[in-house]
C-alpha cells in the first residue's frame, strides 16, 4: 500500500522501467485519501506548523505557495483565509490557470521571489527555491517546504554559502545571514513544515486515509494474487469510506429514486 504522491509516482516509474518486483496498490490517488489529506489536512498542518513556528500574523502577508495540486490548492486556499495575500508558482498550464480562476495571483517564482514573506513548496520537486530566488528575497523572509523532503528549497546551497547560521533563533527556526546582507529564515530544516513544527494532520482527516490502507489491505489479502504492478483502490471501497465518515458526521444524504437512476443512465429523452 502506497500512501504518498511522491511515492506513487516512484512506484508508477519503477513499473514502467520493468524495476517493480511486487504488487503495489495506489492508496494516495483514492479520492478518500488525495482528496481530503492532501487538501484539508496538509493545508492545515502546514499553516499550523508555520504559525507555531513563527507567531506571525498571516493576514496581510505575501505568502508565495509552489504547486497547485492537491496540497498546495489547500494551502493557497486556508492561508486566503487567513487574510494573505496569496501567490501560487506552477509549472503546468493547467493548474497555473485553475489558480488563476480560483482568485491568486500567479507568477514566476523569480518574480515572486522579490515580494514573498512567507514561501511554501508543496511540488514533490527538487530545487523549487534556489540561490536564484535566495538573493532576491526580502530581509526577513520565511522559508518552508511542505512538499516531498528537504531538496524542495536547496538547503546544502544555503548551507554552504550563508555567511552565519544561526540555529534555533526560535524553536526549529534557523536564520541564514546571506552574502548580500539579508536574513532568510527556515522552518524545520527545510523538512515537512508539518511534521517538524506541528503534528501533521488531524485524526479526523487522517481516518479516511488509513481506513483506505486498511480496507485496501484487506482486499488485496482476500482478492486473487494481484499481478506485479500499481492498482488502484477499487472505487466500492472509497463509496463505502465516504459513507462511513458521512455517518460519523451525522451527515445524510439524497438517494437516487429508481426513475432518477434509469433517466441518468438514458439518452432518448433529454438529448
Ligand atoms: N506535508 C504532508 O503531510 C504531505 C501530505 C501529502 C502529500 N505530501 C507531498 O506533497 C507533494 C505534493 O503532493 P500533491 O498531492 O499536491 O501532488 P500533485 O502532483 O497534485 O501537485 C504537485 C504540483 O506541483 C507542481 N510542480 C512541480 N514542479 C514544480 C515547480 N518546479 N514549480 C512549481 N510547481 C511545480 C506540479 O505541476 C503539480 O501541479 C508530494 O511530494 C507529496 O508526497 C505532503
Amino acid at each position: 500500500m502506497e500512501e504518498t504522491t511522491t511515492g506513487v509516482i516512484r512506484l508508477r516509474a519503477m513499473a514502467a522501467d520493468g524495476a517493480l518486483k511486487i504488487p503495489v496498490v495506489a492508496v494516495n490517488d483514492a479520492q478518500t485519501k488525495h482528496l481530503f489529506d492532501n487538501r484539508y489536512g496538509t493545508g492545515q498542518s502546514t499553516l499550523d506548523g508555520i504559525i507555531r513556528a513563527t507567531g506571525i500574523l498571516v493576514a496581510g502577508s505575501v505568502v508565495v505557495v509552489a504547486g497547485y495540486g492537491y496540497c498546495g490548492r489547500g494551502i493557497a486556499s486556508r492561508a486566503r483565509g487567513l487574510g494573505a495575500d496569496v501567490i501560487v508558482t506552477e509549472v503546468d498550464p493547467i493548474r497555473a490557470l485553475e489558480a488563476a480562476m480560483d482568485g491568486f495571483r500567479v507568477m514566476k517564482m523569480l518574480d515572486a521571489a522579490k515580494v514573498g514573506d512567507i514561501f511554501i513548496t508543496a511540488t514533490g520537486d527538487k530545487h523549487v527555491l534556489t540561490s536564484a530566488h535566495f538573493t532576491q528575497m526580502k530581509d526577513g523572509a520565511f522559508l518552508s517546504n511542505s512538499g516531498h523532503f528537504d531538496v524542495e528549497i536547496d538547503v546544502a546551497y544555503l548551507n554552504d554559502a550563508a555567511k552565519k547560521v544561526e540555529r534555533d533563533v526560535t524553536r526549529h527556526v534557523d536564520a541564514y545571514h546571506l552574502s548580500n546582507g539579508r536574513i532568510v529564515y527556515l522552518l524545520g530544516e527545510g523538512r515537512l513544515v508539518n511534521l517538524a513544527c506541528a503534528e501533521g494532520h488531524p485524526a479526523q482527516v487522517m481516518d479516511m486515509s488509513f481506513a483506505t490502507q486498511a480496507m485496501a489491505s484487506e482486499w488485496a489479502a482476500k482478492g486473487a494474487q494481484l499481478p506485479v504492478k500499481v492498482h488502484e483502490v477499487p472505487v466500492e471501497i472509497e463509496e463505502e469510506i465516504a459513507a462511513v465518515k458521512l455517518g460519523a458526521m451525522s451527515i445524510k444524504i439524497d438517494t437516487l429514486t429508481a426513475e432518477q437512476r434509469k433517466y441518468l443512465a438514458s439518452w432518448e429523452s433529454g438529448t
